[in-house]
């Protein structure tokens, strides 16, 4: 007989249904409880709450596991292409050589911007952040594409929307990064590989000839397969909830964009360097840091640490943390920041306060150490992040359209003033 859950109100019974997945994770499917009950769930930050069942990431937080498609990311990190990832996770399983021949040179085929859609990289300030040229230019490249508005056209339209995104934000990125260094943007070269012609875009000057360092083509490919999908996290739920109103393809993105910026997502691979920076200026006294972030007093929050479902360790940084030795080791590069990272890390690893809560080093604690090494510069890293985000992003999409969700809609309990009579401005 099916398992079913039971919840007692006011002295009557209500049943449930209980959901099992493929790895044998259960929940309590209370879509009916409203309409049965009158009753809704609070669960602020939607810490118990699954939005959705999907096929494409299985994450275990208390076993650290982490796999795309039913592959462990340890095998793709170490042996599959970015682009090859990006396949397997919007279309459900590895490609064939003739069906990535073909995906990947679908995507060299679009990885021009439309040369007015270049203006606009003029007019943002010098100062703009990289994150905000990026989320408004994705915006924008709806307004180029008008007929891809409907995100229930054929499959084939949707894949060629889908083709653009993943071969213009490399374009965006790095010419968001020209923007901010007021140099002239660079055009693609198709030629080069996906790794390659972002970090040419990147470093390449009509002064001096840029030639792709294979260590560090091979150092970013893995940082974004790490970086490629991470199930129902902000940013992904983000595009999920805003895609679910049915707006096209480009804005969703967008708006998952805007949610990986702040410092507890994606932004915290910029917020670590910082913080690391801060920590050196400051003499070094990791302690003092330490016992700043256990102050509740204090808002200060270590940077790179805790995760909110990954609670012994997280995969992706086991997997960084030894990239980044072996980059940094092959670069010849030897990082100050890196010898405080990892004091850091050492102490707060024994530190009762951390162990007790479960914060580990995530993987933004190591990954902007990489990025360094790459010659990224800090405010790009957030970039970074978004440019191995996008296939988890637009497979979530995919997956949330091809199920016909239902408008994300949250309720609230009100807790505000009842009903009150307007005072007339004179009498307040
Ligand atoms: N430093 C100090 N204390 C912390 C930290 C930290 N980095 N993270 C959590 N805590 C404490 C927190 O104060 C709370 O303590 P108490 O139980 O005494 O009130 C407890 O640990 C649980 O924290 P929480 O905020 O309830 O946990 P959460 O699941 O809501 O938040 C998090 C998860 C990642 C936002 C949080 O750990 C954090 O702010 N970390 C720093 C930012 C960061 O590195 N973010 C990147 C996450 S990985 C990349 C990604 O996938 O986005």
């Amino acid at each position: 007989m099916a398992e079913v859950a039971k919840l007692e109100l006011d002295g009557k019974v209500y049943e449930f249904p209980v959901v099992e997945g493929s790895e044998n994770e259960k929940a309590i499917d209370i879509s009916k409880l409203r309409g049965t009950t009158g009753y809704i769930t609070i669960d602020p930050g939607f810490k118990n709450t699954g939005s959705t069942t999907s096929g494409i990431t299985f994450l275990n937080g208390e076993e650290g596991i982490l796999r795309y498609r039913g592959y462990p990311i340890e095998q793709l990190a170490e042996k599959a292409e970015f682009l090859e990832v990006a396949y397997l996770l919007i279309y459900g399983d590895l490609p064939t050589a003739a069906q990535y021949e073909a995906f990947k040179d679908n995507i060299t085929k679009h990885t021009l911007i439309h040369e007015d859609m270049r203006l606009f990289f003029e007019a943002y300030p010098a100062k703009a952040h990289p994150m905000g040229i990026l989320a408004a230019s994705l915006s924008t490249l709806s307004t180029f594409y008008p007929e891809s508005q409907d995100p229930n056209r054929a499959q084939e339209a949707v894949d060629l929307t889908i083709q653009r995104l993943i071969a213009k934000v490399p374009t965006l990125a790095a010419w968001a990064y020209k923007n901010a260094m007021r140099h002239p943007v660079v055009y693609p070269n198709n030629q080069l590989d996906y790794c390659e012609n972002f970090l040419n875009m990147m470093f390449s000057m009509p002064t001096d000839e840029y030639k792709v360092d294979p260590v560090v083509s091979k150092a970013l490919n893995k940082l974004l397969i790490l970086h490629a999908d991470h199930e129902q996290n902000c940013s992904t739920a983000t595009v999920r909830v805003v895609g679910s109103s049915q707006v096209n393809l480009y804005t969703s993105i967008a708006a998952g964009v805007s949610a990986l910026w702040g410092p507890l997502h994606g932004g915290a691979n910029q917020a670590v360097i910082e913080m690391l920076e801060a920590i050196k200026a400051d003499g070094g006294d990791h302690d003092k840091w330490i016992a700043k972030a256990k102050d509740k007093e204090d808002p200060f929050r270590l940077m790179g640490f805790g995760h909110r479902v990954y609670k012994n360790f997280d995969p992706r940084a086991t997997i960084i943390k030894k990239a980044a030795d072996e980059v940094l080791d092959a670069l010849g590069v030897n990082d100050p920041v890196l010898d405080i990272a990892k004091k850091l890390e050492k102490v707060a690893l024994e530190d009762e306060y951390f162990v007790a809560r479960g914060l580990y080093p995530n993987v933004d604690f190591y990954s902007g150490i990489i990025y360094r090494a790459l010659g990224i510069p800090t405010e790009m890293f957030t970039v970074m992040f978004a440019l191995g985000r996008l296939p988890g992003w637009i497979s979530q999409w995919k997956e949330m359209i091809e199920d016909g969700a239902p408008i994300g809609r949250p309720r609230q309990v009100y807790t505000g003033a009842t009903k009150r009579d307007f005072v007339d401005i004179s009498n307040r």
